[in-house]
């Protein structure tokens, strides 16, 4: 049997740099917070915005056959007679009989309580949808869900695309939005919570055409995280056992990453045959075929649905991100954000509080503002505020001095490397574009060079 590989991150030390710095904290903390619902703070939701733009920019921007989508979370009951979640979206449970904590019989690895070792009663069903009441009424009749899953608007909407889009098979609709599952085990942060956000694709594809659409969304997928950063050898291909495979599913990969507690899905790529379409055709009595002008046939779309978690992704990319090393002989931390997650691309930190440095410093950073999340800092000496930009990830610093108010220059700072280099203030903005887009641009002046921290530049 393989050893499993650890996880080079401590679960521990992110969750308290989340909260330190500001990513993350837990929900309604004042009051003792709420079980396994979190708050992003000022720079957690910088970078799940991000991580969504990313998302939306890759598979709707720029291809010419998905459309976006923003159903609403509330939607008629029988949605999920038709999807099969009121029937099937239950987990199997058993309670231990002594202490009377609740397992799910998937996570269980023997058959005593993983707590107190006490025996266990025999496995019930749990539905793992949030019902709630529309309007004022709190009975049976007025009983709705709060979606578990963001598919079924887009399933529901097939036809209202199709007409008002006049897209052709094969074209995909995607949809980032709130989902919400009762679950029975949370914890790992923001792994697995009650209250989450999807990032889904729903791609409709003539019958016959499934598998190759299948493959090319599993590389597709896997390659996007890559592209961002993600380090190959923390993620992996999964499939599914047929035992597995949800009761829509006719086959599932998952894209698994390597979390601090192990190898855990990160998302998940299934092909649901004509199952939804057919079944909300039954339910609703709308016909949600397809003519296809080629063979002149009405058919039932096959679906391939990638469907991916933003918080999921969000401590995937923290868990990759994170690092530790040395900093003239001193320990640093930092997170090697990919420039596109970076919550804040640029700190501008003026070498003193003199009211003509400062000046200059605020017109850059005003100047910086309008195109990029820029922060200022001038509180401590310039190490520490390095330090505090590294810790979150800032891909460059922007030191303004003295000499900056003679030469219309300042130094720039990279993140990864420490490399300086001194550049005029006009070309910022260049650079700064280059660099963040990815090229290796610097646009150093006559005579320029670069330069470590720490050494005199
Ligand atoms: N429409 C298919 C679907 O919802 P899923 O595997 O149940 O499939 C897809 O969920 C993705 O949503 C997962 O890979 C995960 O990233 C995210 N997800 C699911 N349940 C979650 C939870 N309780 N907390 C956080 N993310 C969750």
């Amino acid at each position: 049997m393989t050893k499993p590989t650890p996880s080079k991150v401590d679960m521990e030390k992110l969750v308290s740099l989340c909260q330190r710095r500001g990513f993350i904290f837990p929900s309604s903390g004042i009051y003792g917070g709420l079980s396994s619902c979190w708050d992003y703070g000022p720079l957690g939701v910088e970078l799940k915005r991000n991580i969504k733009q990313a998302w939306w920019r890759a598979v709707v921007q720029e291809r010419d056959d998905i459309v976006g989508l923003d159903a609403s979370i509330l939607m008629h009951p029988q949605t999920w007679e038709a999807s099969g979640h009121l029937q099937g979206f239950s987990d199997p449970l058993v309670e231990c009989k002594s202490c009377h904590l609740r397992w799910r019989v998937d996570d269980l690895a023997g058959d005593s309580c993983p707590a107190c070792g006490g025996e266990l009663t025999e496995p019930h069903l749990f539905n793992l949808m949030f019902k709630t009441f529309m309007g004022p009424i709190e009975e049976e009749a007025s009983v709705v869900y709060l979606r578990p899953e963001t598919a079924q608007g887009m399933f529901v909407n097939f036809e209202n695309v199709l007409d008002t889009t006049r897209k052709r098979l094969p074209f995909g609709i995607a949809q980032i939005g709130k989902a919400f599952r009762n679950e029975i085990t949370t914890g790992n942060f923001i792994f697995r919570s009650r209250e989450f956000e999807q990032m889904e694709i729903e791609f409709f594809v003539k019958p016959g055409t499934d598998k190759e659409w299948f493959d090319y969304w599993l590389e597709e997928r896997f390659n996007w995280y890559v592209k961002l950063g993600i380090k190959k050898e923390n993620l992996k291909l999964r499939q599914h056992m047929k035992r597995e495979l949800a009761h829509y599913a006719r086959a599932c990969y998952d894209i698994d990453y390597l979390f601090p507690m192990g190898w855990a899905e990160l998302e998940g790529i299934a092909n649901r045959g004509d199952f939804d379409l057919v079944q909300h055709a039954k339910y609703s009595g709308k016909s949600l075929d397809y003519f296809d002008e080629e063979t002149k046939e009405h058919i039932i779309p096959y679906i391939i649905e990638p469907s991916a978690g933003v918080d999921r992704s969000a401590l995937a990319f923290l868990c990759d991100a994170y690092d530790e090393d040395l900093a003239e002989g001193e320990p640093r931390v930092l997170l090697h954000f990919h420039p596109a997650l970076a919550p804040i691309k640029v700190a501008i930190l003026p070498l003193s509080r003199r009211e003509k440095l400062v000046a200059l410093a605020k017109q850059i950073y005003a100047d910086l503002r309008q195109c990029w999340m820029v922060d200022y800092d001038d509180a401590q000496s310039i190490g520490r505020r390095y330090r505090r930009q590294d810790e979150i990830g800032t891909p460059f610093c922007i030191t303004v001095d003295f000499q900056s108010l003679e030469d219309e220059q300042v130094t720039i700072r990279e993140r990864d490397t420490m490399n300086q280099i001194r550049l005029p203030i006009k070309e910022l903005k260049t650079t700064l574009t280059a660099k963040l887009g990815g090229e290796d641009l610097f646009v150093l002046p006559p005579g320029g060079r670069i330069w470590k921290e720490g050494e005199s530049g």
